[in-house]
């Protein structure tokens, strides 16, 4: 264990005490409330010195986990809190380590967790040792031997759901490491009356219920079994199930811890043959058939179950029907057949069910034993592991009360002498005087049941060979007259008047002073129990079965090897074993578990004082702490006590150099505890009383309060003064901060101040300074002025005599000349272009030259366009004439003009003279055409048009039909009045003709022509042509008149609205009405 780690003790945190030696005062009471106040804690173990007390929790604690394991591990006994664990360690180390073979003995009564403590330490020991493939077979069959060996011999009873019915001593063999080899079972007396009948509230053997619910159904049709419980008369019914328990889920548990130990398959068959058999035996019944003789003879009842059961076994049946109606006696090489009545009958069938079943669980553990045997023959190291029945009282004590409590008798025999060996061969170890110890001894009562001559068993044993009639009662006379005299039995016959007056003692009993307690017994069934007779009719029959496993049961069957000897008594075998058993435990170094019971109803939580009490007094745990405290209390190590108390002495606080046993010496002698208290081993230090262990113990207490204390006030000084510093240094880096940051500020405003006062100060002088300057410069300027005149002054003076009057004159005009030089060079160099249309024209330079500059434009405007005009030839001349007229007519009168400008007029758009089309209407016109073209006559009557052919000539205009080339009407101009258009960009034009002329009395016309421009002006230009007449009239308005032959019609121009489209529409609206609507532009 490394130094920092922590010592834990057995005395610390302690619930109670942990160890009842500590125990101050002791007395049954204080005993038992320390058992109470840790049981209900939880905590179940508890020591007495090495012994550990372990009461049932019925129900299932946290303290049995790996991690648990781990911290007992390799520990020292009294290092942690009491457990199983620690007491399996111990035994454990002590074997592998110091070569010392062990043997852990579990007593307690029935259902006070013995057969699970054997468990828990089989189960620690397995964690424990070595690992490996191999080791962890034998691991493995060593445990599962467990659930097979309870299977058979587990049953429930009113007191325990699973208690064990036989006795058990496991050796584990170890080899030199430590490693498990393998082990060897003993077993003892089981209680084979409950395979024939089970108390009330109780079951048969568990191997009975659970081959009944999981065997599949195949194997019970082989078995020739039924699942129904209540078809057999072996197993009792009222509690058959039992809550918690899976028989169905038990039996495959068991099969497969079976096949792990090693079980063949047909071994396992025949184990479920038997077991099957046992119960078919149950089921067969006798009937009374009257003899000639005058007695009744036994018959089978009903031969079915004895044919199944003989089938199962491989037995002839009629010898099987014999055995159970006669019975041979041979006496002196003579055979005699005697018959049995049917009481005897059923005698023996029981008798033959019993043997069977109990010499078949023999013969298990026989075979498990077989399969875990060590395979080396090399030395071994053992721990043994004794789960035994405990001490039983019950109101009705019977021959197996008798055998158990003698077998705990030696039990605790055994115990006395190897605790009180042990402690006094402690004592001469450790050289210290051994003072004796006063306790009881119950070697007397041992001798009274077991002694050779005049021992219970004996004289049991020699009244059951006694020729003549031998009863129970002939047995209770003969004890009567020979123990009469022993202290420690009690009998109302006895000559010893003592008990002639007491009533709880009946007369067919007797009475046991046991160390436990008196225990009264009935002698009834003792003989015949002691007997455990079995016809020998029966065993050979038994013998002669075709079944592998028979002749090995009942060897005694064989008739080759007829004895005559009556086969030892029950009784005698038990003792035997015992013996043996007890001769093996003394080679052993014992530990002890003494499992206690805390109430009788297998709750958890509960502690019923009585019950626990009777325990307690029972198992002898008083004496027991007794006999450890006769002595002294209390050992321990030099080196752990130096460790726990150092702090009690200053001279060993904090460390003592040198011996801790002359530490402890100085301890002890400085705490002044009185010499008679201690006394020094060569390794241990003894402490007589408890007392003293809690002196120092409370004397540590206080002293770790100190130290607590100490230990605190150095800390939180350390804590304070720490965090005072802490608070210091940053007080300091605030500080710091805090004054940078208001100098900084500090700094700031001097900084700001001092600029606002330069500032002041700079603007100030800079403003002096700039006066200064103004004034200089204004007394320089003032100079050159006052100079310049001066000098104007000066020089004119000098000079005048020098000019002539006119002289400033002539400069004027020599300079306006220059001037204007300079300006008409410059006019000359950037003169705008020759085109008419060029708007660009120079800047003037001078104002006063600005009229002669407008003038100058004007002029060069008219030049240019002059020489533009002589350059147009005779044609284009006429052309630009037209153009001109068609201006001065329309501009800004009709909105059709502008589209016009641009298009030149062409005049004969039909080309009328060179197309043959127009041959014949050119040869009508005898003058040169000045205009053809197409236009649309509107027709009044609908205001639609139709195509016409228009001619000009100089002297009339013509119309004449498009595809015919016919001339329709021939016009001579003068006689064409006006021609009316409206104002908008319609091509609508009407020529009105003069009234009274011939051609006027077909009316005007009124026609439509995209050229509606050219056409007019062509018609106004020729008309003025000729001088003789007047021109022709252009009326431009939005309503006209039209003289249509008879009628004037009215012609009215209005702005279409947009839905009307594009085109011009003309309409007749009535009689007197066309409208033409124009879209507007
Ligand atoms: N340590 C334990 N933790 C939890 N339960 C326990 C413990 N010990 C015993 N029990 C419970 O008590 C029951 C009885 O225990 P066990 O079978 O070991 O008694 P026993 O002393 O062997 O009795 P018997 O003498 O009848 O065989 C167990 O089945 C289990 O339920
Ligand atoms: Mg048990």
């Amino acid at each position: 264990m490394s130094k920092m780690e922590v010592k834990t003790s057995l005395l610390d945190n302690m619930i109670g005490v942990g160890d009842m030696v500590l125990l101050e005062p002791l007395s049954e009471e204080t005993f038992i409330g320390n058992l109470r106040k840790r049981f209900e804690h939880n905590e179940i173990y508890t020591y007495i010195g090495s012994v550990v007390i372990s009461m049932n929790p019925y129900k299932s604690l946290p303290i049995y986990t790996a991690d648990k394991v781990e911290e007992y591990r390799n520990r020292n006994f009294y290092e942690l809190s009491p457990h199983i664990y620690a007491l399996a360690d111990e035994a454990y180390r002590s074997l592998r380590d110091q070569d010392k073979d062990q043997c852990i003995l579990i007593t307690g009564e029935s259902g006070a967790g013995k057969t699970e403590a054997s468990k828990l330490v089989m189960s620690y020991v397995a964690a424990v040792c070595g690992k490996g493939q191999e080791v962890n077979k034998v691991k493995e069959q060593l445990l599962q031997s467990n659930p097979v060996l309870e299977a058979f011999g587990n049953a429930k009873t009113v007191r325990n759901d699973n208690s064990s019915r036989f006795g058990k001593y496991m050796d584990i063999e170890f080899d030199f490491k430590g490693d498990p080899l393998g082990g060897v079972i003993s077993n003892y007396l089981l209680e084979k009356s409950r395979v024939v009948k089970q108390p009330r509230g109780e079951r048969n053997f568990h191997i009975f219920y659970q081959l009944l619910s999981g065997a599949s159904d195949d194997t019970l049709k082989k078995l020739k079994l039924d699942r129904d419980f209540s078809k057999y008369n072996y197993l009792s019914l009222d509690s058959a199930t039992v809550n918690g328990l899976d028989d169905a889920a038990n039996f495959r548990t068991v099969r497969n811890a079976m096949q792990i130990v090693g079980f063949m398959e047909d071994e396992l068959q025949s184990v479920m043959e038997l077991v099957a058999a046992v119960l078919k035996l149950g089921n067969i019944e006798f009937k009374p058939e009257s003899r000639v003789n005058g007695f009744d003879e036994s018959r089978v009842k009903d031969k079915n179950d004895l044919k199944e059961m003989c089938e199962l076994l491989g037995i002839e049946q009629s010898v099987l029907e014999r055995a159970f109606s006669y019975r041979t006696v041979e006496a002196k090489m003579e055979k005699v057949s005697t018959t049995l009545n049917v009481a005897q009958a059923y005698y023996a069938r029981d008798a033959l069910a019993k043997n069977l079943y109990s010499r078949m669980f023999s013969w298990l553990v026989t075979r498990i034993n077989e399969s875990i045997k060590a395979q080396t023959k090399s030395r071994k190291k053992v721990m043994g592991v004794l789960d035994i029945y405990g001490f039983e009282i019950f109101e009705d004590n019977s021959f197996e009360q008798f055998i158990i409590n003698y077998c705990n008798e030696k039990l605790q025999q055994i115990f006395i002498e190897l605790t009180l060996r042990e402690e006094q061969e402690e004592y001469v170890r450790e050289g210290i005087e051994w003072t004796n110890i006063e306790y009881f001894n119950n070697a007397i009562i041992c001798d009274l049941i077991e002694n050779n001559q005049n021992g219970i068993l004996a004289m049991l044993d020699e009244e059951c060979l006694r020729p003549g009639t031998v009863t129970d009662e002939t047995f209770l006379d003969k004890l009567n007259t020979i123990c009469a005299e022993h202290q420690h039995f009690e009998s109302r016959l006895s000559k010893n008047s003592k008990f002639l007056t007491d009533h709880s003692l009946p007369h067919s009993c007797f009475r046991i002073q046991h160390y436990a307690g008196k225990v009264l017994y009935r002698v009834e069934g003792f003989v015949d129990k002691n007997n455990d007779l079995l016809y020998r009719d029966l065993s050979q029959a038994m013998y002669k079965a075709n079944h592998s496993l028979m002749k090995l049961l009942f060897p005694e069957g064989n008739p080759a090897k007829v004895n005559l000897k009556r086969p030892p008594t029950a009784g005698f075998q038990f003792k035997a074993s015992v013996g043996t058993l007890m001769k093996n435990l003394q080679t052993k170094n014992p530990n002890y578990i003494r499992c206690i019971k805390p109430n009788d109803k297998k709750a958890s939580q509960v502690f019923t004082d009585s019950l626990v009490c009777h325990q307690v007094r029972y198992l002898g745990l008083m004496e027991n702490v007794r006999v450890r405290r006769a002595g002294y209390a209390f050992r321990q190590a030099y080196e752990p006590c130096l460790e726990r108390y150092k702090m009690l002495c200053k001279q060993t606080w904090p460390h003592w150099k040198g011996p801790a046993r002359e530490g402890v010496e100085v301890l002890l002698k400085g705490l002044e505890v009185p010499e008679e208290e201690f006394a020094y081993g060569r390794s241990k230090i003894f402490i007589r009383n408890p007392r003293t262990l809690f002196f120092l113990e409370e004397k540590r207490r206080q002293c770790l309060e100190d130290l607590a204390t100490l230990i605190q006030k150095i800390y939180r000084g350390w804590k304070c003064r720490t965090h005072f510093l802490l608070l210091k240094k940053s007080q300091v880096v605030v500080s710091a901060w805090y004054r940078r940051y208001a100098q900084q500020q500090k700094y700031k405003k001097i900084k700001s101040s001092s600029i606002v006062v330069q500032s002041f100060i700079r603007g100030w002088k800079a403003r002096k300074i700039l006066r200064e300057l103004k004034y200089q410069k204004r007394c320089k300027e003032a100079v050159t002025t006052i100079s310049a005149y001066w000098h104007g002054t000066q020089v004119r003076r000098e000079y005048r005599k020098f000019f002539r009057a006119n002289a400033g004159k002539k400069i004027y005009e020599f300079t306006i000349q220059k001037i204007m030089q300079k300006y008409f060079l410059g006019l000359k160099n950037t003169m705008p272009s020759m085109s008419p249309i060029d708007k660009t024209w120079p800047a003037r330079p001078y104002l006063f030259l600005d009229g002669t500059h407008q003038e100058l434009r004007r002029i060069f405007h008219l030049w240019r366009c002059k020489k533009y005009r002589s350059q147009f030839t005779e044609e284009k001349k006429a052309i630009y004439e037209e153009k001109l007229e068609a201006s001065k007519i329309f501009k800004d009168k009709k909105a059709l003009y502008p589209s016009s400008v641009g298009q030149p007029f062409k005049g004969d758009y039909l080309e009328i003279n060179k197309n043959p089309k127009y041959q014949k209407l050119n040869s009508v016109m005898d003058e040169k055409v000045l205009l053809a073209d197409v236009v649309n006559k509107i027709n009044r009557a609908n205001g639609k048009g139709a195509p016409r052919i228009f001619l000009l000539t100089k002297k009339k205009f013509v119309l004449a039909d498009q595809k015919t080339g016919q001339v329709k009407a021939s016009v001579p101009l003068p006689d064409l009045n006006s021609v009316s258009v409206s104002t908008q960009s319609d091509g609508f034009f009407a020529l009105k003709l003069k009234e009274g002329t011939p051609s006027a009395a077909k009316g005007d016309f009124l026609l439509s022509s995209d050229r509606l421009i050219e056409i007019i002006t062509k018609l106004h230009r020729t008309g003025a042509a000729s001088a003789e007449r007047e021109t022709i009239g252009v009326d431009i308005s939005d309503e006209f008149l039209v003289q249509f032959k008879q009628d004037k019609v009215c012609v009215k121009f209005i702005q279409a609205g947009p839905k009307n489209g594009n085109s011009v529409a003309c309409k007749r609206k009535n009689n007197r009405l066309l409208e033409v609507s124009v879209p507007s532009p």
